[in-house]
């Protein structure tokens, strides 16, 4: 076993996805996984293909096109959890199942309600008939971090007998203090007498904010695996965040004894793309990927800076993909560059008139605004896919603000095929569209989050609106990208609406897990 490399593991297609409102397409899927592997990360835990068939149709087309990196269906301690991820995983060019079961006494107890021996003997059934269809078997005790070491032990061991290849253990709630996770991946490759047989992963919740430092302190005790997502994304607080992870790993290369295989400079790009498709913003003074990580405001900084970057910087900004001539197409800019361009950010067409149609798209952005960035792109871009399949779509839109006026919008929306006009009048321009809209579509959705950002900077900046809608306990998020905030604004409410409405079938796959 390699001590030197540590093993990154993406999740953030599968408990990434499990936050809130992030919940993605298969094509926005896809889109991500070809980042990651341009990534060079080691495993893509693509869904849980059990979840509903539109996962498993996920996690599928993840294993079709994916090449570089181990892809990785999630699978509860249940025989057809198992045999659909195998499913879902064939022809995969390298396959991982991860199948997990509660080992806490509450879990136990309350989730599961089943004794430990019957969890350690599901455990062991479930290794077992995943190594019958892959030798890479990953398995999770999970909620490992408030489980009773002697029992944590025995059933990692019996994991690893049954053929296990990896043995990777949970923070699952985020409750564990950084020098305490370190002693309890320690104690149990210590305790377990085939440890060494396995590789020891880290699985960290970020509820106290702790979930980096946890699994930092679990690799400085040998975990050899850390599974995280980009930009933290994830169930609750989220998970560790990938970047952060990966770039404490290199910059403080006399702590850690190992490396990663990460492309670095693909960090800033991974990291536009997860926040543009999920709507989820990342905050200015995010760590690595903020827009404020590498900006120096004070003089005194400034001037260090100037004299000696080393002064007030640790990494350097274009090695996590920060460039300063940022400008890549403007108006003149044939089809061609605009092709080669776009397949740099590992976006790509299957026809020529998807070409043409986004080529025709961006004439018409820089028709209005001369200067193209790689931000400008991966919001035209998603805004094209994110529309391409929608029952409701924009056809246009009129809106009249004025001052000492009730502002007033008329929409034209084409839904299944038919177009319908409504007008309607709000406290402002925003709110009188989104009222135009519903009662064309009469959703009765409730309205939670409306956030505007800026693309790149100046007044011709294209506007970036997020939505985030509400109906009966389920919550989605919708995106919209235009020069005219208003139009954005609309684009974002139909698209989370058109999500909204779809049905679905979903299974969370933390739920219980009592029935072979
Ligand atoms: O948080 C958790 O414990 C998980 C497991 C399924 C690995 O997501
Ligand atoms: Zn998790």
């Amino acid at each position: 076993m390699n001590q030197d490399k540590l093993i990154i593991f993406d999740t953030t297609l599968r408990d990434g996805e499990q936050s809130p409102g992030a919940s993605m397409t298969k094509e926005e899927k896809v889109r991500i996984a070809k980042a990651l592997e341009k990534l060079r990360v080691d495993v893509i835990e693509a869904g849980f293909a059990m979840a509903s068939v539109g996962d498993f149709e996920a996690v599928r087309a993840v294993a079709q096109v994916v090449k570089d990196s181990t892809v990785c269906s999630l699978a509860r301690a249940l025989d057809a959890d198992i045999d659909r991820a195998a499913e879902a995983l064939k022809g995969a060019v390298s396959p991982r199942i991860h199948t997990f079961i509660s080992t806490s006494p509450l879990h136990m107890a309350h989730k599961l309600q089943m004794p430990p021996e019957k969890v350690l003997e599901q455990a062991i059934r479930a290794v077992k008939r995943a190594r019958q269809y892959t030798d890479n078997v990953e398995f999770s005790p999970e909620d490992a971090a408030r489980s009773e070491i002697d029992f944590l032990c025995r059933v990692v061991e019996a994991a690893i007998d049954a053929g296990a290849t990896t043995i990777n253990l949970p923070d699952t709630v985020g409750y564990k203090i950084p020098h305490l996770f370190g002693q309890l991946i320690r104690t149990v490759r210590e305790r377990v007498p085939n440890s060494d047989k396995a590789i020891f992963s880290v699985h960290c919740h970020n509820d106290l904010g702790l979930a980096v430092a946890n699994s930092l302190s679990a690799v400085i005790n040998g975990a050899r695996q850390v599974e995280c997502t980009i930009n933290g994304l994830g169930e609750r607080a989220g998970n560790a965040a990938l970047e952060e992870v990966v770039m404490a790993v290199r910059t403080r290369h006399d702590i850690f004894p190992c490396h990663t295989n990460i492309d670095t400079t693909q960090i800033l790009n991974c990291s536009r793309l997860v926040s543009n498709i999920t709507g989820f913003p990342v905050q200015p003074n995010k760590a690595i990927v903020g827009a404020n990580a590498f900006a120096h405001e004070s003089g005194i900084h400034q001037d260090g800076v100037l004299k000696n970057r080393e002064t007030y910087e640790i990494m350097r900004a274009e090695d996590v993909g920060w460039t300063t001539n940022r400008m890549v197409l403007g108006k003149h800019s044939g089809r061609n560059a605009f092709k080669t361009h776009l397949k740099q950010l590992n976006i790509e067409f299957k026809t020529e008139e998807e070409l043409n149609a986004a080529f025709t798209r961006f004439k018409e952005l820089a028709d209005k605004k001369h200067e193209i960035y790689d931000e400008d792109l991966q919001a035209l871009m998603t805004d094209a896919f994110s529309s391409e399949n929608e029952r409701i779509k924009l056809v246009t839109m009129r809106v009249v603000s004025e001052m000492g006026e009730m502002p007033q919008a008329q929409i034209t929306l084409n839904i299944a095929g038919e177009e319908v006009t409504s007008e309607a009048k709000g406290s402002g321009p925003v709110d009188a569209t989104f009222k135009a809209i519903e009662q064309l579509a009469n959703s009765q959705v409730k309205l939670l989050v409306y956030s505007v950002s800026n693309v790149t900077n100046g007044t011709d900046a294209q506007g970036e609106v997020s939505v985030r809608l509400e109906k009966e306990g389920r919550i989605v998020n919708g995106q919209g990208a235009d020069t005219d905030i208003l139009i954005a604004s609309a684009k974002a409410y139909i698209n989370a609406l058109n999500r909204i409405l779809a049905p679905t079938d979903r299974q969370h796959p933390q739920v219980s897990a009592s029935i072979i």
